[in-house]
């Protein structure tokens, strides 16, 4: 049966979000590549076919292949088409605001060219000089390009009414605390801070930014959103795609840089954070910025009682064979990358303190979900005699954040019939089944969040940088510790045993609705 639920909506706009951005020009750098064509442009045309770009914009691709707008514009279709588009007419349209520009982004003279083809087209669009610039392009190039950006003239500075520039960068913002710290002197020679937009894409989600309206636009969970009330909390993003085209990136980050500095800490910051004051890009991310604050360092000494690595090996997967990580294309054969972390850490402040939050993600696991479990504390004493209170299951929030999206809650209830015995049910809400709508995706909210200017999703400066310092001592304790010998886990298992121990040794389990850490397999795939 379908759940009824009675839809109450009220409409909160954030500064000026209510209406179409204004005009702007868009320039994709990168605009050859994987993520331009798997995440950008069918972002663009989603949010062009249901009617939120500006009124007048235009887009440049500014990439090393030499191509002409109209090969530009092809291969952009061909994308269109590929992933199932709809409508190919209004693509046709959406195609003809593309240009492309061949760049050599050490080349002064490509920067030159680039603001010509802008000076033209926002005459041609009256697009009033407004751009915004994305970069989907390693972090080492970042900083060289918007000092390229700012000798061709091409930065506006903040100017009430006066013409925009915006910079978007994808991540990894920097690839270690030093590099993004140099990353952002760098840029902030050129750039006030509210011109730059950090993105992760975690944070454009539907389903992740439901969980502050969750928390703090009902009364009843924030007075027990407590260390007297909960447990433990867990993370999980667990992913049954291995490295794919991405292994020259990967082989350097593994899964801590890829995930767990970015998505998985932005994830326990929306769960941890206190209420900010107002909705606001400042204020909201000032409450992050102090949960980055509070996080305890892992003890450099202690790394392996804290956090479990792992490396897949061969496998099977959804029923056929699969190769391990040091098989796949462009991966050292002996690399010691790490495609699994499971890790337990702790909030040094009033609210959290000695709550332990278990994260884990990892490559080529078992089914692909992301999920975030607050397990509250056992009731404190049974009224029924023969019921010890530990048999009772705990309630459990869960928050599914992708696939099958929607929030479900377990509480226990009396198993109807003569005796006193006890079931243990779930509310479950499905977006699916209340919200007959398309959920917007994280690329489309981010970009179209960039051309208003509203820079509350995005990543500022401090939070980067404390992120990447937690982190890097994880990694300073991994360089002076024993590794452990990859592969540890098989393709298709649930990770590397020592997972299960490092929760299980403080007498709790993992929980998740997607897996079922009942079977841990050892590298071959052989049940343990
Ligand atoms: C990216 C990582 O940031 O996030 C990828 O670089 C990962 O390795 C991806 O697969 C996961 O995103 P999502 O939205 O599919 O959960």
């Amino acid at each position: 049966m379908k759940t009824k639920i009675d839809l109450n909506v009220h409409t909160h706009h954030r500064a000026g979000t209510e209406e179409r951005p204004g005009s702007c020009g868009i320039v994709i750098f990168g605009a050859s590549g994987d993520l331009a064509h798997r995440k950008l442009y069918p972002a663009l045309f989603d949010l062009y076919y249901a009617g939120h770009l500006p009124e007048n914009f235009f887009v440049i691709g500014f990439a090393r292949s030499v191509w002409d707008d109209q090969a530009f514009r092809k291969q952009v279709l061909e994308t269109l088409k590929e992933i199932g588009k709809p409508d190919p007419a209004k693509q046709k349209k959406f195609v003809s605001h593309l240009y492309y520009r061949v760049a050599d982004l050490d080349d002064t003279a490509s920067f030159h060219h680039l603001a010509d083809a802008l000076k033209e087209l926002h005459q041609k669009y009256k697009t009033q000089g407004n751009v915004m610039y994305h970069l989907a392009i390693p972090p080492e190039a970042c900083g060289n390009v918007v000092a390229q950006l700012n000798r061709a003239h091409l930065i506006n500075p903040p100017k009430k009414g006066g013409p925009w520039t915006r910079i978007i960068f994808e991540k990894p913002f920097g690839h270690d605390l030093e590099s993004a710290r140099a990353l952002n002197h760098d840029i902030h020679q050129y750039l006030k801070e509210e011109q730059i937009y950090r993105i992760d894409h975690y944070l454009g989600k539907e389903t992740v930014q439901n969980i502050l309206m969750f928390r703090f636009a009902n009364s009843i969970f924030e007075p027990i959103w407590n260390r007297r009330y909960i447990d433990n909390i867990q993370i999980m993003a667990h992913e049954t795609l291995g490295v794919e085209q991405r292994a020259a990136y990967y082989d350097h980050a593994g899964v801590i840089k890829d995930m767990f500095q970015n998505h998985i800490l932005q994830l326990l910051t929306l769960c941890t954070m206190e209420p900010p004051i107002k909705f606001n890009a400042e204020q909201y991310r000032d409450e992050k910025t102090k949960i980055f604050h509070a996080l305890r360092p892992i003890p450099r000494g202690k790394v392996n009682d804290y956090v479990v690595r792992g490396q897949y090996g061969p496998g099977k997967l959804e029923g056929k064979k699969a190769i391990g990580y040091r098989q796949e294309k462009g991966v050292a054969p002996r690399s010691q990358t790490d495609t699994f972390v499971a890790m337990k850490l702790f909030i040094d402040n009033w609210r959290w303190q000695g709550v332990p939050f278990y994260l884990r993600s990892g490559k080529r696991m078992n089914a692909h979900g992301t999920e975030i479990l607050i397990q509250f504390k056992q009731i404190p004493h049974s009224m029924f005699s023969s019921v010890p209170p530990d048999t009772f299951a705990s309630n459990i929030l869960c928050f599914r954040i992708q696939p099958d999206e929607g929030i479900s809650l377990r509480i226990e209830s009396k198993q109807p019939g003569p005796e006193f015995s006890l079931a243990s049910l779930n509310f479950n809400f499905e977006y699916k089944n209340v919200f007959h709508t398309h959920l917007m995706g994280p690329y489309e909210r981010l970009l179209l969040d960039c051309m208003h200017g509203d820079q509350t999703l995005f990543i500022r400066e401090d939070q980067v940088e404390l992120s990447w310092a937690f982190i890097d001592k994880i990694l300073e304790g991994w360089q002076k510790s024993h590794a452990p010998k990859f592969p540890n886990y098989a393709a298709g298992s649930w990770g590397p045993e020592a997972a299960n121990k490092l929760i299980e040794q403080d007498g709790r389990k993992w929980r998740s609705y997607v897996a079922n850490y009942s079977a841990p397999t050892d590298e071959h795939g052989k049940k343990l």
